[in-house]
């Protein structure tokens, strides 16, 4: 984090859906940035904005509900928001994929599951002395399908079958950024563990850069290099993983991981904090996460608290960080 020349630098960016006649404000002013073979995790509730920002960099956001009202999304130097369509396309699937959280919205339903991986891999890689078959039935084997099934149909594979197929077919791609949207949910824990240890062989393999969304802390706990927890579309608190699960400042943060006390326990989804997140037709005043915040005070209520700098490696939007930090609330929220 906190690097001008990262390979990816998102500044400021605020999304806006219509809906109904209303205004959905989903992302609204969202900064960070990434490295080469660095993994940033996106936590937050549902609705948080996650899944916008991804599409919104990858510029799949659906028309014409949804508008990118400002900020710039530099990639390598050039602003992804202002290439035409035509050079978008070549971004998407050779320098950039995507892992939806629904399997079904990446693969063919009338293709070969094993070929749809084939021609993946007869665009993107070397083929060396193997055809592209062999390389396919090898991937699938990978991510724990057995090759025999190289000439079935999604229809024929299960919901997590499906989603390692879409996992095996974007690491196929080799991007330099991959963006992984709860690429994990569905899977069952072995899975999931072949799953996690394949994706970061790439990163590693390639150096590519990543942006995790999960909900799963034990999953950012063992992948991520920085943590950005976003709240009603805003980034709340920003840092290394050690000063996020160390030293959560946001009482939100401490909220979603101080209710936990030891990462290898099972209980690593997110923690439920009393309330709801706030309507994104109609945000509060002040601090988005105020309404639910046991601290909060007339000032939080009135004045939006800025992304205060608590050190080099982390960011929070509280103007009783400090204060929490410290200790002296107790942690409690
Ligand atoms: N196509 C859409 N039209 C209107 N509102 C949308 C659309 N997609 C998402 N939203 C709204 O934008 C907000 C952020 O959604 P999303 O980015 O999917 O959050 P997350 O991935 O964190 O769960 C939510 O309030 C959601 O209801
Ligand atoms: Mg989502």
């Amino acid at each position: 984090m906190n690097s001008e020349k990262a390979f990816l630098n998102i500044e400021d960016l605020v999304v806006e859906y219509v809906s109904g006649g209303k205004t959905v404000h989903a992302v609204n002013g969202v900064t960070f940035d990434l490295e080469k073979g660095k993994t940033l995790g996106l936590v937050g509730e549902t609705g948080a904005g996650k899944t916008t920002i991804a599409k919104a960099i990858l510029r799949l956001l659906p028309e014409p509900q949804a508008t990118v009202k400002n900020g710039r999304i530099m990639l390598d130097g050039d602003d992804l928001l202002t290439f035409p369509e035509t050079k978008m396309r070549n971004v998407r699937g050779n320098v950039v994929t995507m892992v939806f959280q629904d399997p079904m919205t990446a693969l063919n339903p009338i293709m070969k599951v094993g070929d749809q991986i084939a021609e993946v891999i007869k665009k993107h890689q070397k083929l060396e002395n193997k055809t592209s078959r062999e390389l396919a039935q090898e991937m699938l084997e990978m991510v724990g399908i057995p090759s025999a099934r190289y000439d079935e149909y999604p229809h024929q594979f299960s919901g997590g079958m499906k989603q390692r197929v879409v996992i095996a077919m974007a690491l196929a791609c080799n991007p330099q950024l991959l963006l992984a949207d709860e690429p994990t949910t569905a899977l069952d824990v072995t899975i999931q563990a072949q799953v996690l240890d394949m994706m970061e062989d790439l990163k590693n393999k390639y150096n590519t850069a990543m942006i995790l969304i999960t909900h799963d802390l034990g999953v950012v706990g063992r992948m991520c290099d920085d943590v950005a927890v976003i709240y009603a579309g805003e980034v709340l608190e920003y840092g290394t993983r050690k000063e996020i699960f160390l030293n959560p400042c946001h009482p939100y943060t401490i909220g979603l991981f101080g209710a936990i006390p030891d990462l290898s326990v099972s209980t690593r989804r997110l923690a439920n904090i009393e309330g709801l997140p706030p309507d994104p037709t109609n945000l509060p005043e002040g601090c988005c996460f105020s309404p639910r915040c046991s601290y909060a005070t007339d000032e939080c209520r009135k004045n939006k608290p800025s992304l205060q700098k608590i050190n080099d490696d982390h960011l929070c939007r509280c103007p009783l960080a400090e204060q929490i930090r410290s200790g002296k609330n107790g942690g409690e929220v």
